[in-house]
């Protein structure tokens, strides 16, 4: 069975009140047609089609790494004209899903029981019980429980308005039947609009059973229309995502206060403190300890490492048994050894620092390499940009760098070396030495500070 999908994403959005398309607004970071797009692909589905209209340059830019069709409703004629664009994609497709661009957490598991309980006949409807059906087409049934039609709820009459099993617009049907019938609808109703919703009514007058399933969850077919709604969502979630690290063996200061924006792997006896931003990928080791207020994005920490409050760590490896932080900032490139230290104010790219070596106060480290049980003093700064250039910096195992130095790149210092405080060195240094660049200090006997005249 060759499954396609239709994903509508015409809608204006106007509630978002955004100069941004509504379906491109980020949910756990990503926009929201992307969460829709990868549920799609999870099925196995052959060809995803994109029925875009406002926006719809920005929104195909946006899926242009991706593997799926575009068409564009020029007017927003209703759900039924909309899904009919699209049909043309669906030439060699034996059945049709319809998701919405705006319903970003649907899962694949319901979908696939929704594809799975429909398989004996043509139509299948995803439809939920809610306490409040306003605005919602109402499932229609017979004595025999069987359903007959969706009538919207603009249109629908007083009895039919008492219906709380309502339409989520999922919908999967046999690809040559929803064609027909999609043929046989028209824009008679209230809103003037060709309904998707009608196709009901048509299949089962055609004597066709319309199979139902509801989803696991209602967030699942929870629709956005404004900023409200998408961070409820974003909660709904960020909980279900720290949820499942806590089952999976992480502790979590307070779940509310955590948010994942990509992937985040934790392995075992990982505590996370409170207000943690993660982006990306990241992978944190056993027994990874991250205090309160940092980000990490796209790294790798080693196990048993501490990550001290208000860090910033992005496209990064760090080793095992170290500690980061606190305010501490690691850009790209940075590759922190086993049971290294680097703590407040440091800002470290590009740079690689061997096992045991130590940054432990207001340094800059950029382009360096740096060896083992290197020791850099506070308020060391690595000069590696001439205003054209970048310049590396070396450092041998063992070096000992005096505080306040600055290390005029490109440079190196020996292993074992020492470099007095205050230095500023331009050349190389050699193994074993002290080396320091630093005016004599003197003193003058006879000076005496001058006062003011006594009047
Ligand atoms: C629709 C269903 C209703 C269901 C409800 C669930 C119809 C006629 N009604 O109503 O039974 O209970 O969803 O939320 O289908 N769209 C387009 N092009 C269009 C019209 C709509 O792409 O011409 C897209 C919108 O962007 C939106 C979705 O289709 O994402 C639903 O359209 P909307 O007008 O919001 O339908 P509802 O009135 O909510
Ligand atoms: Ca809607």
């Amino acid at each position: 069975m060759k499954l396609g999908v239709i994903i509508l994403a015409a809608g204006k959005g106007t509630r978002m009140r955004s100069a941004l398309p509504k379906v491109l607004h980020p949910l756990a970071g990503r926009p929201l047609i992307h969460h829709v797009l990868d549920a799609a692909q999870a099925l196995g589905a052959v060809r995803v089609c994109c029925v875009c209209g406002h926006g719809g340059q920005q929104v195909m830019a946006s899926l242009a790494e991706r593997d799926c069709d575009f068409v564009e409703q020029r007017e927003r004629l209703g759900t039924g004209h909309a899904v009919m664009q699209a049909m043309p994609s669906m030439e060699d497709i034996d059945r049709v899903l319809i998701l919405y661009g705006d319903v970003p957490l649907i899962e694949p598991e319901t979908l696939n029981r929704l594809v799975a309980d429909s398989a004996h006949t043509a139509l299948g409807l995803l439809t939920i019980h809610v306490n409040d059906p306003t605005g919602y087409g109402r499932i229609v049934r017979n004595k025999t429980g069987s359903v007959c039609r969706i009538v919207e709820h603009k249109d629908a009459a007083e009895p039919e308005l008492e219906i709380k099993e309502v339409n989520t617009g999922i919908i999967v049907a046999e690809r040559s039947a929803l064609a027909d019938w999609l043929g046989q609808i028209d824009n008679r109703n209230v809103k003037g609009e060709y309904y998707l919703t009608d196709i009901i009514g048509i299949a089962t007058a055609n004597g066709v059973e319309v199979a139902t399933t509801t989803p696991s969850r209602p967030e699942e077919v929870a629709g956005i229309n404004d900023r409200v709604q998408l961070a409820a969502l974003e909660r709904y979630y960020q909980q279900r995502v720290a949820a499942c690290l806590m089952r999976n063996g992480t502790s979590i200061a307070d779940p509310a206060r955590i948010d994942v924006r990509g992937t985040l792997v934790c392995e075992r006896d990982v505590a996370l403190d409170v207000n943690l931003v993660c982006e990306g990928r990241v992978h944190l080791g056993a027994n990874v300890r991250i205090g309160p207020n940092c980000l990490l994005k796209n790294c790798e920490i080693g196990p048993d490492t501490e990550i001290l409050a208000y860090s910033m760590i992005e496209g990064t490896c760090v080793g095992a048994g170290s500690r980061i932080g606190p305010f501490a900032r690691l850009r790209p490139g940075a590759m922190i050894g086993d049971e290294c230290h680097v703590g407040n104010f440091v800002e470290i790219k590009q740079s690689q620092l061997a096992t045991g070596t130590k940054v432990n106060h207001l340094s800059y480290i950029g382009d360096a390499d740096i060896g083992e049980q290197v020791n850099i003093g506070a308020g060391t700064i690595t000069c590696n940009y001439d205003g054209a250039r970048k310049h590396r910096t070396q450092i041998g195992d063992d070096a000992f760098i005096g505080s306040n130095t600055a290390l005029v790149a490109p440079v190196a210092v020996g292993a074992g070396a020492t470099i007095g405080a205050g230095s500023v060195i331009t050349c190389s240094t050699p193994a074993g030495k002290l080396t320091l660049s630093r005016p004599q200090q003197l003193t003058l006997e006879h000076w005496q500070r001058p006062r003011k005249d006594k009047t």
